[in-house]
């Protein structure tokens, strides 16, 4: 084309054209060639009697992507959730749903994959996940959560979440599953499973937030082609990052919540975010994605600075501290320290 014809188009192209606002729903695309709305909502400590209506809700006001587990107890409630969005007209390939492979299901992924399409009531999953890449013992003290008698938790140490993932690679063509990924896989587990791997892994969901960025495995997962999700974003339960002066700052300069940063933060990196809410006022609240710039991303990239979080070294050793004395993670490893998992 002409140069000074291009020149003329792209300064008559609307700005909105060349440099999209995000969306909730901005499709954010995966290895499989399918794609994976921007913001989804979470169900995990979703009360009974609480996530179907949230569920209902989120999809009525416009949510598109909604991430579920096993282990979360809730999937028959979450089921009904949906059947009244099916009713209100909304179509099953409009969603995007995600479930997981609990840890004492590694040695069994397709029966731990029929029980969650049997509680939610659909056929197939958008996406399923390996929760965590520790197997635990099928045939332990509890169905979910086995311990040992010394109180720590009772790993399969016979199995390996490389065997796990081998079967989990041969879903797809059961119909089931259109995409399949992992959970909580730092770069050491990815590197222990993708010389094995005939599928590369379409997502690792992971905990992020400015306390904890994890630059390390974020930009490992994007130089392979793993698109990342952002778990916990809001920094969980009775999380401190509402009151972070640096995310405050940013939410005043564009006249948004808190909140509302929080998972912008997550789709300017290129990732989608899940952000559980059973609160009708928030889960509306949460959907107000905004464009950060480059400055936004530098105030809320400084804050694990700040913390003294300087790299993931740092985190590890932390991590591994914590652990060695206590069954707890540091407060702000919501999931881990909740599951008790292994560092
Ligand atoms: N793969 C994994 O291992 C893993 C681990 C953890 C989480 N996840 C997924 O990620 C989802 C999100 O993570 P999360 O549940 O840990 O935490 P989160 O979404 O970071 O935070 C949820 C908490 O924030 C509150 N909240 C929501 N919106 C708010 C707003 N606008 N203002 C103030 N408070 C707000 C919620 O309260 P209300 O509900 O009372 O409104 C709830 O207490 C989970 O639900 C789950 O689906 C995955």
């Amino acid at each position: 084309m002409n140069p000074s014809l291009a020149k003329f188009m792209l300064r008559k192209t609307p700005k909105e054209i060349l440099d999209p606002k995000p969306t909730m729903n901005t499709p954010l695309p995966l290895n499989t060639g399918a794609s994976i709305p921007a913001l989804g909502l979470g169900t995990w400590q979703s009360a009974p009697g609480e996530v179907k209506k949230a569920v209902s809700h989120a999809i009525s006001v416009g949510y598109r992507h909604i991430d579920c587990a096993y282990v979360y107890g809730n999937e028959d409630e979450v089921g009904e959730g949906l059947r009244e969005a099916f009713a209100s007209g909304v179509k099953r390939e409009d969603l995007f749903i995600t479930t997981k492979l609990w840890c004492t299901f590694h040695s069994r992924a397709e029966e731990g994959l029929d029980l969650s399409l049997k509680a939610l009531g659909l056929d197939y999953v958008d996406l399923y996940l390996m929760h965590w890449p520790c197997p635990m013992n099928p045939n332990g003290n509890d169905p979910k959560f086995p311990k040992l008698p010394d109180g720590s938790r009772d790993l399969d140490k016979s199995w390996s979440h490389v065997d796990t993932w081998k079967a989990m690679e041969k879903l797809p063509s059961t119909g089931k599953v259109k995409a399949i990924g992992v959970a909580n896989y730092s770069v050491k587990y990815l590197e222990e499973l993708l010389p094995h791997a005939s599928v590369t892994p379409a997502v690792n969901q992971i905990e992020n937030h400015p306390y904890l960025p994890q630059q390390e495995i974020v930009d490992f997962c994007k130089s392979k082609g793993i698109h990342i999700t952002a778990y916990s974003p809001l920094g969980s339960t009775g999380s401190p990052l509402f009151k972070e002066e640096g995310v405050q700052e940013v939410a005043k300069k564009h006249n948004v919540s808190v909140g509302c940063v929080l998972l912008s933060y997550h789709i300017a990196r290129g990732s989608s975010v899940l952000a559980k809410s059973v609160t009708p006022s928030r889960i509306e609240e949460n959907k107000n994605i905004i464009k950060l710039d480059s400055s936004d991303m530098e105030s809320l990239e400084s804050i694990h600075k700040k913390k003294g979080l300087r790299d993931l070294s740092i985190l590890r050793l932390a991590l591994t501290l914590a652990f060695r004395t206590s069954s707890r993670g540091p407060f702000f490893l919501s999931a881990r320290k909740h599951y008790g998992m292994p560092s």
